[in-house]
């Protein structure tokens, strides 16, 4: 009999726990983020929505306890701040670093919060936690109103498409509650979130230290009609996703384990799919019918947006990596060319004409900003001219990639909508990016092909043509090297030209200075022009500055492997300023010339050039003659010789 008792407990309890499990993972999970300035009371407040959803264990809440007494900020209190501010840095200086994302649940939802820093220096931080986030509390401390973080953070908390705010005007203990500062503070946020793109904005009193308006309305503020904040994260809706979207899956890996299969693997972003579906592969726009799906282990008949699948396809289509297979009659549109919002997360500011990596989904392309229409100052919201993008700032750019993109545009999909900025040689993460709008459609430009192309012209000729790049500090040596390589090879009947800086400064470039973005601009057209040149079948002789590594790469990758020959034309700036032939060191040590390479204006020096040239030891007709010796060696001159 006990035993019987024992087993139906047993029986009872697991079934209690199933119940339990499974109410858990039917609960619908909302993504928020906290943000505001710096000592607006984010942490406090995640502290006490963990503490106040029971979420905490007993030894962490006793710690806790003495962990308050100990640090002693909040008297006998406890200082719920100390529970995520984790790192021992941040809790001495008080202030939270990185993005920490938190875990809690109420009886009706499941959360995921990021807690992002306030300190401006962290605002790709806080951009990092926003992106993923269905709804954003915004804290502005009640004694000080709107800051510039407040500002900046709502400003950044739009642009990355989070439609429902919370603002809560913290710390209404120290302002005793009063109605008459919330409704000021409210008034402000209305003034400046007129331009914004929220669409619901919901203004809420709250201390989250003694915990009024956190779990159930507070009585110290019964002027306060709405809501607590609980209840009222538990009803936002954040199901309305644009459902308009056709099914969409961008394609991660081909899985071709043997000649029999050939799955395409991905995560659907929108719509769903179904056995028998018509589908396109884009860019490259081949249709096919889906023949299978698996998911898991299973062949299943249907999947849906946020499932990870393998579909096959009844057709050997060509479908690679960074592909998007959506579906026939909905598909997205193809270009290559877009205007963006840049979110700009590097020391090093974003230059127009300067290549960068571009990671959009599953693929990673070359991209250039091919102009930067303007900077948005967040405190007004309002445009202002800019020349380059410098650390924390936002701005509208101008996009042009290598090569067209299945996309949306950020405001139907934030998945494939947007893109992050990789630097091509550090490969770190400089910046982030959302579709505005396609400035054409790809298909719209076309390659012309010649019937004579540029083997046909280099064949007449009787050379490989070639990009002799000369770089160098002013000074160096770079014309008059130039200049002899020139002579000695048309004395032996080769069809030369020369680009030289200061010649094309005064025509192709004449509209640029030598601000880093005008050099930068100065040499993606130069390398354009190169390009051209080598098409005609000539060997042209570049000889600029070009002090930065990234457009000299730019620059190589234009043209094909063989094609291009960079001649480091090394002196020191104190050699080159003991030559100073145009007097302009001189003038620049004196002030007159800002900018200058060497003086005021950085140089990186070659990292592989294919040829150095010494100019300290060797003189100028020795270096022509070793570029000559290059050539021959590497069979530029022998068609003829
Ligand atoms: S680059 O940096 O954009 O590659 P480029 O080679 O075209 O420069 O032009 C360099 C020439 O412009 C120099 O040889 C010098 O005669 C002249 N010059 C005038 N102002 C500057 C400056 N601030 N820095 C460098 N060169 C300058």
């Amino acid at each position: 009999m006990a035993a019987t008792d024992q087993y139906e407990k047993k029986q009872q309890s697991s079934a209690e726990l199933d119940s339990y499990v499974e109410a858990q993972e039917n609960k619908s999970l909302l993504r928020f983020i906290t943000c505001g300035s710096v000592d607006d009371g984010k942490s406090t407040l995640i502290g006490r929505l963990l503490y106040d959803s029971k979420l905490l264990y007993e030894d962490q809440v006793e710690s806790l306890k003495a962990e308050s007494k100990r640090i002693g900020t909040q008297g006998d209190e406890i200082d719920f701040a100390l529970l995520v501010d984790g790192l021992a840095a941040e809790r001495e200086q008080g202030i939270t670093i990185d993005v920490a994302y938190r875990f809690f649940s109420t009886e009706h939802r499941k959360y995921i919060v990021a807690d992002t820093p306030g300190h401006v220096q962290y605002t790709r931080n806080m951009a990092t936690g926003a992106s993923t986030a269905d709804a954003a509390v915004i804290l502005v401390d009640a004694r000080h109103g709107l800051q510039t973080q407040t500002y900046r953070h709502s400003f950044i908390v739009s642009l990355l498409g989070i439609k429902h705010v919370i603002i809560a005007i913290n710390k209404m203990d120290l302002v005793n509650y009063d109605e008459s500062v919330f409704n000021e503070i409210r008034a402000d946020y209305e003034t400046f979130s007129d331009k914004l793109a929220f669409k619901e904005i919901t203004y809420l009193p709250i201390s989250a230290l003694k915990g009024d308006n956190i779990t159930e309305s507070s009585t110290n503020m019964a002027w306060h009609k709405g809501a607590a904040l609980l209840p009222l994260l538990d009803k936002i809706d954040c199901a309305e996703e644009d459902l308009s979207l056709g099914f969409r899956m961008p394609v991660q890996l081909v899985n071709r384990p043997n000649l029999d299969f050939r799955g395409f693997c991905g995560t659907i972003s929108s719509g769903e799919v179904s056995v028998g579906d018509e589908v396109v592969v884009l860019p490259n726009i081949s249709a096919s019918k889906i023949s299978n799906i698996i998911c898991g282990r299973n062949n299943v008949s249907t999947a849906c947006a946020g499932e990870a699948i393998t579909l096959e396809l009844e057709d050997e289509v060509d479908c690679s990596r960074g592909n998007m297979i959506t579906a026939k009659n909905a598909r997205c549109e193809i270009s290559d060319q877009f205007q963006v919002n840049v979110i700009w997360m590097s020391e090093s500011p974003l230059l127009p004409g300067r290549s960068y990596f571009i990671k959009t989904g599953t693929q990673t392309l070359a991209g250039v900003f091919t102009a930067l229409k303007h900077k948005v100052n967040v405190n007004t919201l309002e445009n202002e001219p800019a020349s380059s993008l410098e650390l924390n700032e936002v701005g509208i750019v101008n996009l042009g990639l290598d090569k067209p993109i299945a996309y949306e545009v950020y405001d139907k999909s934030r998945d494939l909508g947007s893109f992050v900025i990789i630097d091509r040689i550090t490969n770190e993460t400089i910046g982030a990016g959302m579709i505005n709008f396609s400035l054409r459609r790809a298909g719209n430009i076309h390659w012309h092909t010649p019937d004579i192309d540029a083997a046909a012209r280099a064949l007449i000729k009787q050379q490989r043509p070639a990009a002799l790049w000369f770089t160098g500090l002013s000074g160096s040596g770079k014309s008059t090297v130039a200049n002899l390589l020139e002579k000695k090879l048309h004395a032996r009947g080769k069809h030369t030209y020369t680009l030289d800086g200061d010649n094309v400064r005064h025509g192709l470039t004449k509209d640029l200075g030598f601000t880093d973005a005008d050099r930068v601009e100065n040499i993606r057209r130069v390398g354009e022009v190169s390009k051209l040149m080598i098409d005609a079948g000539l060997l042209v002789l570049s000889a600029f500055i070009s002090p930065f590594r990234s457009e000299r790469q730019l620059a190589r990758e234009l043209l094909n492997a063989d094609q291009f020959i960079e001649i480091y034309v090394k002196a020191s700036v104190e050699t080159c300023e003991k030559r100073d032939p145009k007097g302009l060191y001189a003038k620049a040590r004196r002030g007159e010339i800002k900018h200058f390479t060497g003086i005021d204006s950085g140089y990186e020096e070659p990292a592989n050039a294919e040829l150095i040239l010494d100019t300290d030891k060797y003189s100028a007709e020795q270096c022509a003659e070793q570029i000559i010796v290059y050539l021959e060696q590497q069979g530029f001159l022998n068609a003829d010789d």
